[in-house]
C-alpha cells in the first residue's frame, strides 16, 4: 500500500522508512532505523528526485504513482549514486518510458558501474549551476562534489527557495510520522542522530561542506529536503541545522565537555577513567561522557569526540602494542577530520609495549593539543596513581574553565 506525505503544495514525501536494517551501510549502528527520502515535485513537468533501498521497490512505485495521480513522469533526478538512493532508477526508467535521467557525466557513468547501460538515451547531462524549467517552478543544479561521493548535486527551486540537499543535512532514524523538522528537532535524541549521521558519513568532508555553504550563500532558503530524515520547513529549525553544520564542518567544538574512551580487559583502566570522571565531576566539568571503546559502535564516541572541546584517550597494551579495538577507533576518528580538540591521555602496561606512543601516532595528524600528565598505570590503580589522576583532572577543568565556544 502506498504511504506518501505531501510536505509543501505539489511537493509529496514518496520515500520509506527502513526499520528492519541493523546497521547503515553495513557499519553504524541504527536502533531506529533509517529513512531514504524521495520527493515528487509536480508541476507541467513532473519530476522525481532520488530514488531508495533495493528492499523497498514495490512501496517505492507505489508511492510513485500515487503522487502521480495518472500524470506522466518526466524527470528522474539522481542527486548521488550511493546505492541507498539508486537501486530502482532503473524500476522508475522502465515503469515510466518518457522518463529522463537527470545527473551529471559522473553519475550516468556510476550509475553503468553499478547497474547497466540499458537507459543511455534517456540521459539529461547537466552542468553546474545550469537550470530546468518544469513550469512554474526552475530548478538550478548545485555542484556538491565530495559531499560526499564525487558526483554530487543539489537542486535549488528557485520559485519559493526549496533546497534538495542530497545526504547532506540528513539524520538516522526511521521518521514516525511527524516529517517536520519542527516537530521533532528538540526532542528525544534526534541531534544525537544527526550529529553521528553527519560527523560519521560526510565528516571528512568538512572544507566541501563549506564550498557548498559559499555557493548557496545569498540563496533565500525556506526549506531545505534532505535524503535522510526530517524535512527542515521554518526558520528556526532551518537556523538550528546550519548553526550546527557551522560546527561539524568547521572543526569546532559545539560544547564544552569531556569525553573519555577507555580500552580495558581486566578492569584497571576502567577503574582509573571512572575516578578520573568523579575528580573531573569534582572540579566543576559538568558534561562528561565515558566510552567503553569494546562496547559501542565507534560511531557513538566519535561523534562525541567531534561535540565535545576535551577528550581523554586511554589505550592499553595488547601483544606488545595497541589493543585492537582502540587502534581501530583512533583510525577512525582520524578518518572523520576529527581535530582541534584539547587531549590528555591514561596508559596500562603490565610488561610493557607501545600502545600509547602508537595512540600519538595515529593521532598525529589531527594537531591535537595534549595537556597534563600522561598517566601512567602499572595494572592496576594505586595509590600514587590516584594523585597524578586527581592532577590531570585539575589541568583539564582549568582549561575547560578557559574554553570559549
Ligand atoms: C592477548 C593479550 C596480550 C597482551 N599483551 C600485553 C603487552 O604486550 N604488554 C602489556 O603490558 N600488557 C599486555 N597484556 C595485558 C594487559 O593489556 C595489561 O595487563 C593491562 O595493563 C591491563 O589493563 P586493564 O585492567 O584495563 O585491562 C595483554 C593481555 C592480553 C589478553
Ligand atoms: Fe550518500
Ligand atoms: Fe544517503
Amino acid at each position: 500500500m502506498h504511504n506518501i506525505i505531501e510536505v509543501l503544495d505539489n511537493i509529496y514525501w514518496v520515500g520509506v522508512n527502513d526499520r528492519r536494517i541493523n546497521r547503515f551501510e553495513n557499519m553504524f549502528e541504527v536502533p531506529n532505523g533509517v529513512s531514504y527520502n524521495a520527493f515528487v515535485i509536480k508541476d507541467e513537468k513532473n519530476v522525481l528526485m532520488d530514488s531508495v533501498e533495493g528492499a523497498f521497490t514495490r512501496q517505492y512505485l507505489e508511492n510513485v504513482e500515487t503522487a502521480l495521480d495518472g500524470e506522466e513522469l518526466d524527470y528522474i533526478i539522481v542527486s548521488h549514486m550511493e546505492p541507498d538512493h539508486c537501486r530502482n532508477i532503473d524500476f522508475i526508467l522502465k515503469e515510466y518510458p518518457n522518463c529522463k535521467f537527470v545527473g551529471n557525466s559522473k553519475t550516468h557513468k556510476f550509475f553503468e558501474q553499478f547497474y547497466n547501460d540499458n537507459y543511455k538515451d534517456r540521459y539529461v547531462e547537466i552542468k553546474d549551476g545550469e537550470k530546468l524549467n518544469i513550469g512554474k517552478r526552475n530548478l538550478k543544479f548545485v555542484f556538491a562534489p565530495m559531499v560526499h561521493w564525487p558526483e554530487v548535486f543539489m537542486t535549488y527551486e528557485t520559485t519559493e527557495g526549496l533546497f534538495f540537499s542530497a545526504d547532506a543535512f540528513g539524520a538516522f532514524n526511521a521518521i514516525a510520522g511527524n516529517i517536520e523538522a519542527d516537530k521533532v528537532i528538540h526532542k528525544g535524541d534526534w541531534l544525537e542522530q544527526a550529529r553521528r549521521y553527519y560527523i560519521n558519513i560526510v565528516g571528512k568532508q568538512g572544507k566541501m561542506v563549506q564550498n557548498l555553504f559559499k555557493k548557496v550563500e545569498g540563496l533565500d532558503i525556506n526549506a531545505i529536503l534532505p535524503l535522510h530524515g526530517p524535512v527542515y520547513k521554518d526558520a528556526d529549525s532551518i537556523n538550528f541545522i546550519l548553526e550546527k553544520y557551522g560546527h561539524w564542518a568547521g572543526f569546532t567544538p559545539e560544547e564544552k565537555g569531556v569525553v573519555i574512551v577507555y580500552s580495558s580487559m581486566y578492569g584497571g583502566t576502567e577503574q582509573a577513567s571512572d575516578i578520573l570522571a568523579n575528580f573531573l565531576a569534582q572540579e566543576g566539568v559538568e558534561d562528561i561522557v565515558l566510552y567503553d571503546v569494546s562496547d559501542w559502535d565507534y560511531s557513538y564516541p566519535i561523534a562525541d569526540c567531534h561535540r565535545f572541546s576535551h577528550q581523554v584517550f586511554a589505550p592499553i597494551n595488547y601483544n606488545a602494542g595497541l589493543y585492537y579495538k582502540m587502534d581501530a577507533f583512533l583510525r577512525e576518528l582520524v578518518g572523520t577530520g576529527y581535530k582541534n580538540r584539547t587531549v590528555s591521555f591514561l596508559n596500562n602496561w603490565s610488561w610493557g609495549g607501545r600502545s600509547l606512543e602508537i595512540s600519538k601516532e595515529i593521532l598525529e595528524p589531527a594537531k591535537l593539543n595534549y595537556i597534563g600528565e600522561d598517566v601512567k598505570i602499572n595494572s592496576a590503580v594505586k595509590e600514587p596513581n590516584v594523585e597524578e589522576l586527581r592532577e590531570l583532572a585539575k589541568v583539564i577543568a582549568e582549561d575547560y574553565k578557559n574554553t570559549e565556544i
